[in-house]
């Protein structure tokens, strides 16, 4: 297109940092991204990723020239027209989101030369934009724009998410700001949405909140199959067929976990409660997801009698397939759980690593899914990684001491496995 070209800082190298910074590159722009890791920075410029992301490094690669990463502040903010806010936002003690990392980087931004934006990627509660707007006036910026710009991608499709997006929401209190931050998503597959600054952080806490409902609706649907014979995978399928409600995020299993779903439906709860409102209905569906693991491990001790001395294989960790991130993955409660039993622990994930801290230090770790299933007294699949299917499911029902199977995420053939000879359990399905 015609519209110009921007120099663009990226604050923060994390996942949404980098696929942020690379996928403006590959939009034309001149990026830099600025970490104060030095470890990162240095991987980086040597032409690798610190995390696993799908398409990731190859861009990062192919825009080498218009792509770089710097430790320095001055080297990053002396062109830099616009900068995007990419650092995390943990939970804090108080349940509230820990916005230090943010204000680090605006209080930082003083002095820029020539910065005209700065744009919010970072998830953060509703009133940020406010006090972040009054820390730039604050700082002699007040000719500098914000806006909030809320990501929407997920882990393992981050990249085509950020490129074919269903939406690109931009809140802004000012027209100039708008159209400066609408014109950087030039080529953009998809809609830009213009809002006031309160929704745009808004939407995006609303929509993980409502995508972490329609998955512990389905779960808690499943619960009352088990207990009715339906089956919850026929249920969902023909649910979803209704277009108001969509067969998106109604896969049953053994509850949503991730760096997002997690954090963000505690912040929102945490930031209601501050304005003396009590969610209802998020609160429950917090309550399910976690009545969800612990439901997991009841179907075991209801089979096995007792877990005490058993051994127990976790068939994947990560919080979904697709991915290395183990942040609020449901496996590691489930392996303390196991633990605090008295079961012996074994895992298998082709990508996960696992923290050098409990529960992971008393697991033993195997190289593939068959050596962590022999001897074992019963399994769980916690992570929907296709490698599972390809299993010699035959040659383990054989090898485990007691072939107990919980397939915690539906992804076998229940018929087949029964008829393997394994004791299956699924999550919603006789
Ligand atoms: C999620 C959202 O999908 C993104 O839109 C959002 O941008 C992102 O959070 C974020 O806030 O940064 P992500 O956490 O990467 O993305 O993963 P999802 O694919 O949404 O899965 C979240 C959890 O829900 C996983 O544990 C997954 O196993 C579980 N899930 C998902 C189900 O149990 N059932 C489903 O039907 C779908």
């Amino acid at each position: 297109g015609d519209t110009p070209k921007r120099r663009v800082a990226v604050f923060g190298a994390g996942y949404i940092g980098l696929v942020t910074g690379a996928c403006l590159a590959e939009l034309g722009h001149q990026v830099v991204v600025r970490d104060i890791s030095p470890e990162k920075i240095e991987l980086l410029r040597s032409g690798e990723i610190p995390i696993y992301e799908p398409g990731l490094g190859d861009m990062i690669v192919r825009n080498k020239e218009r792509l770089t990463f710097t430790l320095d502040l001055q080297e990053a903010l002396a062109s830099a027209e616009v900068v995007y806010v990419c650092v995390d936002t943990p939970p804090s003690a108080s349940g509230d989101a820990d916005l230090s990392r943010v204000w680090s980087v605006v209080r930082s931004l003083e002095g820029a030369p020539r910065l005209r934006v700065v744009a919010m990627k970072s998830t953060v509660p509703v009133g940020t934009g406010t006090r972040v707007r009054e820390a730039l006036d604050a700082a002699g910026l007040g000719h500098v724009g914000y806006a909030a710009n809320p990501e929407f991608t997920a882990e393992g499709t981050a990249v085509n998410d950020f490129l074919h997006p269903d939406r690109v929401v931009v809140g802004a209190s000012d027209e100039e700001t708008a159209r400066l931050v609408a014109q950087l998503h030039e080529g953009v597959d998809g809609p830009v949405v213009r809002m006031d600054v309160r929704s745009a952080e808004m939407v995006k806490l609303a929509s993980n909140a409502l995508l972490a409902t329609k998955i512990s609706f389905i779960n808690e649907i499943a619960t009352l199959c088990e207990k009715t014979g339906a089956d919850v995978e026929e249920v969902a399928r023909a649910v979803g067929l209704d277009h108001r409600l969509g067969h998106h995020f109604l896969r049953p299993g053994i509850g949503w976990g991730g760096s997002c779903f997690p954090k963000d439906s505690e912040a929102l709860r945490q930031l209601a409660s501050n304005t003396g409102y009590h969610l209802q209905l998020l609160s429950a569906v917090i309550e399910v997801n976690n009545l969800q693991k612990r439901r997991a491990i009841q179907k075991l001790k209801d089979v096995l009698g007792t877990l005490a001395g058993g051994r127990v294989t976790l068939l994947g960790l990560t919080f979904k397939p697709g991915t290395d991130d183990m942040r609020e993955a449901p496996s590691t409660v489930l392996a303390a759980r196991l633990l605090a039993e008295g079961a012996e622990v074994r895992c298998w994930d082709p990508m996960a690593r696992p923290a050098e801290t409990e529960p992971w230090t008393s697991t033993t770790r195997h190289a593939t899914p068959e050596t962590a299933l022999d001897g074992a007294d019963a399994a769980i699949v916690v992570t929907e990684w296709p490698q599972l299917k390809e299993v010699d499911w035959a040659r383990a029902a054989s090898a485990m001491r007691r072939p107990v199977l919980f397939d915690g995420r539906n992804m076998l053939d229940p018929a087949g496995m029964r008829a393997l000879g394994f004791t299956y359990l699924g999550v919603g399905r006789p």
